[in-house]
């Protein structure tokens, strides 16, 4: 079987999370796509603030709801 049919572990398409502040909006995802394959391992590597944890809690439905 090639990869290319192997299900998605994991997929996330245009990922954008943004926080509501005392101040401005902060963007701490803006727009990111990843897939992770069954058998694969995925890093997500970047600077300190650039949204690693924010991706990884969206994408385990850990973010708090949006504010109506
Ligand atoms: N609850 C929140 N409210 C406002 N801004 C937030 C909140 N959580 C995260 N941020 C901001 O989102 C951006 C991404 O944060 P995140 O914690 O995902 O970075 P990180 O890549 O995991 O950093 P580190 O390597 O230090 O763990 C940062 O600018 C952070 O200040
Ligand atoms: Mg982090």
């Amino acid at each position: 079987m090639s990869d290319v049919s192997m299900p998605d572990a994991a997929s996330i398409r245009n990922l954008t999370v943004t926080f509501a502040t005392d101040g401005d909006p902060v963007v701490a995802v803006n727009r990111i796509s990843l897939e992770a394959h069954a058998g694969e391992v995925l890093a997500i590597v970047g600077e300190s603030g650039s949204g690693k944890t924010v991706t990884a809690n969206a994408l385990l439905g850990c973010l708090p709801r949006r504010r109506p």
